[in-house]
């Protein structure tokens, strides 16, 4: 089928529109793009990730956990000791991912660029994590491997700053870019988008895309010739991320789990996070969205909350945990976002609220293919200081207080 048809067969008026008074340059550049469009792929998870999330209340129960600072010397020190065995024989790496649009933030620039006045001195997001790696390569004697998830969208403008930079003397070797993939931007009348250049508008797909994206880019042949067993996967933007915890590592590998994932206590029902629990037997996270109600306020006989343990994107898996994600088809979520683009006649249109759906997948929905995960709760002042959005809770403001009292106390 060729575009025209697969834009008549998908419906697509306002491109076909748009193709008619467009001049041949610009059409040329558009039909080039939708060309490269896998239209049936497209809408086949466009419509999927339409449908709702059925949450069966009867199937959610509890995971067990370990709390950091409740484990008793003897433990704390046989998880510490393991895990300090595979950090000193370089068989761990990390990954960072760094290919969302930091939409909430407003900087302009990769959201690793963005920079804050921390401990006395401005520090590049992409910096904090850096220094907190290099700790650790310190005690250690080696460097970790650090492999960076950028997106089309940012991969130049990523790999530039931290060439700019001087890859913050990080050894220019043990730091790889891998880009995720994108996926047209559709509007509610299931329109695709189209960018004032003419090209098809397009926006990261998500966390999850990190699994096949290391596979595909290289990066998991590469880490199977460095040696490597155990990979961390965090965000870009928590300047408190414990990307090197032996103790979680060390926990993973005495439960001999696959998975493994640092906690933090959610501090109130409604809190905006994604939650741990046991799903008809896996391992899974739900978002606060998707939560009923009855169970984000369920209490336990000691009146505590019975679903408390939150996700903060800090995970560890083994190399063939990933090997194995990495050949799966996650789920994808649909993100009702603002996104400017050009009306039939060629107009730019900046719209004031949210007008289109952005398709995502998410890191956490791996863990389902798992029998079990290790969760290790450790403590919100030490482990969580997220910049998310511009001003108010979760910003630069309030991490920075985060980041200064955590440094103070150490
Ligand atoms: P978030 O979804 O919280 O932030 O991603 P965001 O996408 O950067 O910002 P908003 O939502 O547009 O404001 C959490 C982590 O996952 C990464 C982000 O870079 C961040 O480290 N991420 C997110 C990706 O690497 N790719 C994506 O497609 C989405």
């Amino acid at each position: 089928m060729n575009t025209i048809e697969n834009l008549k067969k998908y419906n697509q008026t306002r491109i076909l529109k748009l193709l008619e008074n467009a001049s041949a340059q610009n059409t040329k550049t558009l039909l080039t793009d939708l060309k490269k469009l896998n239209f049936d792929e497209f809408f086949e998870t466009y419509n999927e990730s339409q449908k709702e999330i059925k949450i069966d209340e009867s199937k959610i129960k509890e995971l067990p956990y370990l709390v950091k600072k409740e484990l008793n010397p003897q433990m704390n020190k046989l998880f510490f000791d393991l895990g300090m065995e595979v950090l000193s024989s370089g068989e761990y790496a990390v990954v960072t991912m760094a290919g969302g649009q930091g939409t909430r933030l407003g900087h302009s620039g990769p959201k690793g660029t963005y920079s804050l006045d921390i401990g006395g001195s401005q520090k590049f997001l992409f910096e904090v994590l850096k220094e907190n790696l290099e700790e650790t390569n310190k005690k250690v004697g080696k460097t970790i491997p650090w492999y960076i998830m950028t997106s089309p969208e940012n991969n130049e403008l990523t790999q530039i700053f931290f060439e700019n930079h001087n890859y913050f003397n990080y050894p220019k070797e043990d730091i790889i870019f891998f880009k995720q993939n994108h996926l047209p931007l559709i509007d509610t009348e299931g329109q695709i988008l189209i960018d004032k250049d003419y090209h098809v508008k397009k926006a990261s797909d998500g966390s999850g895309s990190a699994y096949n994206s290391l596979k595909n880019d290289g990066c998991l042949e590469d880490m199977e010739k460095r040696g490597i067993k155990w990979i961390f996967i965090g965000g870009v933007d928590n300047i408190l991320l414990k990307q090197t915890d032996p103790v979680l590592l060390g926990m993973a590998i005495y439960k001999n789990s696959q998975i493994a994932s640092k906690t933090i206590l959610k501090s109130y029902p409604d809190e905006k996070v994604g939650l741990f629990c046991s799903y008809d037997k896996h391992p899974r996270v739900i978002e606060y969205s998707e939560m009923p109600r009855e169970i984000a306020y369920e209490l336990t006989s000691d009146n505590e909350l019975k679903y408390k343990e939150a996700h903060i994107m800090c995970n560890l898996y083994t190399l063939d945990a990933l090997k194995f994600l990495s050949e799966q088809k996650l789920p994808y979520h649909i993100a009702f976002k603002k996104n400017s683009y050009l009306d039939e006649s060629g107009k730019e249109i900046i719209p004031f609220k949210p007008n289109s759906y952005k398709l995502e997948s998410f890191i956490f929905d791996g863990f389902p293919y798992f029998d079990d995960i290790a969760l290790l709760r450790g403590d919100r002042e030490e482990n969580f200081a997220p910049i998310k959005n511009k001003e108010g809770k979760d910003s630069p403001a309030t991490a920075k207080v985060l980041y200064k009292n955590y440094h103070t106390k150490r």
